[in-house]
């Protein structure tokens, strides 16, 4: 755990997510910006406020109280950020884990900023820390910035990649020497773990399935044990090759406005997590595509899931019928 907070404490993560336009300027920034009349003269808690700029917008917007939550040393950067911008009797900076703070400590809190998400959305886990500090700091109607999350899917082709890495796992050996089944082997193992990378929407063969659709006012930690898991059916708007299953996420503000991990939108550092088949499939426009794929808490580490994958080519009348189980 310590050596989770340490990363953050790399102040090069920081420059990559405070350099990011879209996270910071478009999303966080405008929603707060949008609705400064609810800011006004309210107490604001940034959970995980990392350089504190969440925090700042919140100052700015007429905030009369900012608590900074920052488990990490980064607490102290936030302390010196405040002196430098004269913020320091409107933003409290709290060096501990939510968690830590007991509830009787604080007055209530109006509105929670966070800015929460990890790679395939739940990463981390820091939503967790988020819906602690809901029940236990924040007034029965106060807003979450962000108020929902939805979490989709869809069968893509991974082109260049795809070659790249199924090229990979071939042995190159005298014609009479029979090697496949090693080759096979790797490239099944090269498949257990999803891979984070930028695509586009000609990658997708067909629109987003909704896996999970989480509204932060009322979800609990132990619905976010597992996401999707049921059974999905795609419909290709194209012809391609089936070679993957893309995964990204949206959040909501309570403006109506929409930070989005969409192939279509502009990139963000969280990419799409892919889970890259070990062997592709010739797709046709219309063809259903039916996968699961479920995303389940790893009982070991909190912060962790693993993201099993069942692609049920029966349905296509294929022999390919695969279960990965991908530990990340
Ligand atoms: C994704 S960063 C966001 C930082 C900042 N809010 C921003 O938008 O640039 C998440 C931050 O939350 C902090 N964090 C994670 N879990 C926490 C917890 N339980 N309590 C307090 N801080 C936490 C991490 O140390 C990290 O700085």
């Amino acid at each position: 755990m310590d050596q989770y907070f340490k990363n953050y404490e790399k102040l090069d993560i920081n420059h990559l997510m405070l350099s990011e336009k879209t996270r910071v300027l478009m999303a966080y920034k405008n929603a707060i910006f949008n609705m400064k009349e609810e800011f006004q003269g309210k107490v604001v808690m940034d959970v995980g406020a990392g350089s504190g700029i969440l925090s700042i917008f919140c100052a700015h917007v007429g905030a009369k109280k900012v608590y900074a939550v920052e488990a990490s040393m980064l607490a102290k950067t936030i302390e010196q950020v405040l002196i430098k911008n004269n913020l320091q009797d409107t933003i409290e900076v709290i060096h501990s884990k939510v968690e830590d703070i007991h509830p009787d400590s604080l007055e209530k809190i109006d509105i929670i900023v966070s800015e929460w998400m990890g790679f395939y959305l739940v990463h981390e886990g820091i939503l967790d820390s988020v819906l602690f500090a809901r029940d236990n700091f924040l007034r029965e109607d106060g807003l979450l910035f962000p108020s929902e999350a939805k979490l989709y899917a869809s069968p893509c082709e991974l082109s260049s990649m795809y070659k790249f890495r199924i090229n990979a796992c071939e042995v190159p050996l005298p014609m009479y020497l029979s090697m496949r089944c090693i080759g096979k082997e790797y490239k099944k193992i090269q498949s257990m773990e999803p891979e984070v990378l930028l695509l586009n929407q000609d990658h997708l063969l067909a629109s987003g399935i909704l896996l999970a659709w989480l509204d932060l006012n009322y979800i609990s930690v132990e619905e976010v044990n597992l996401l999707g898991g049921e059974k999905y059916v795609s419909i290709c708007e194209k012809d391609g090759n089936y070679q993957g299953i893309c995964i990204w996420f949206a959040v909501k503000f309570p403006d109506g406005s929409e930070l989005s991990t969409a192939p279509r939108d502009e990139a963000t550092h969280w990419k799409q997590t892919v889970i890259v088949l070990p062997e592709d499939k010739e797709a046709t426009k219309y063809l259903p595509i039916a996968f699961n794929v479920e995303l389940k808490r790893d009982a070991s580490n909190s912060k962790r899931y693993n993201i099993e994958l069942n692609c049920n080519h029966d349905f296509l009348s294929s022999t390919f019928n695969e279960l990965m189980r991908m530990f990340w």
